[in-house]
């Protein structure tokens, strides 16, 4: 009973935690992304993670629900956004949609739109595709 006890513990503790869209959508509100941006972060998210907060890519070196990258806004690596990227794969997203505002910001800035700081965002630029990924979400 102990030993079962332990291991679901250590069960739930390791996995990873893979969000609902429309769980995800409200959690991105909550933290602060603009509601007129959930449906398109959440398409984003879907092409970059599969909405699981523990996704790495080893290659690209890319954190997390957003797939931050670790060359500029991560630490160790660059740390514009000032937080560590494990951080980036637990279940809380306020640090996440902390450094997603900043990077889409610095895009706006730069490039005119924040969400091309994304490589999977013109498959989501469509509104009616963004909007099919929280069209079952009451928000
Ligand atoms: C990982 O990053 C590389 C380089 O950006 C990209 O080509 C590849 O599609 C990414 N893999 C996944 C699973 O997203």
């Amino acid at each position: 009973m102990k030993i079962i006890l332990l291991l679901s513990v250590f069960v739930t503790y390791t996995h990873c935690k893979v969000f609902g869209n429309c769980e995800l959508a409200r959690q991105l509100l909550n933290f602060g992304l603009p509601r007129h941006q959930i449906a398109t972060w959440v398409c984003i998210t879907f092409k970059e993670s599969s909405y699981n907060t523990r996704a790495i890519n080893y290659s690209s070196n890319c954190y997390g629900l957003f797939q931050i990258s670790q060359e500029y806004w991560c630490s160790p690596g660059g740390n514009a956004c000032n937080v560590a990227c494990s951080s980036l794969l637990d279940d809380n997203l306020q640090d996440d949609v902390n450094c997603v505002r900043q990077i889409y910001n610095e895009f706006q800035r730069i490039k005119g739109n924040g969400f091309l700081a994304w490589e999977t965002y013109p498959a989501c630029a469509n509104p009616n595709t963004a909007n099919s990924y929280i069209s079952n979400c009451y928000l």
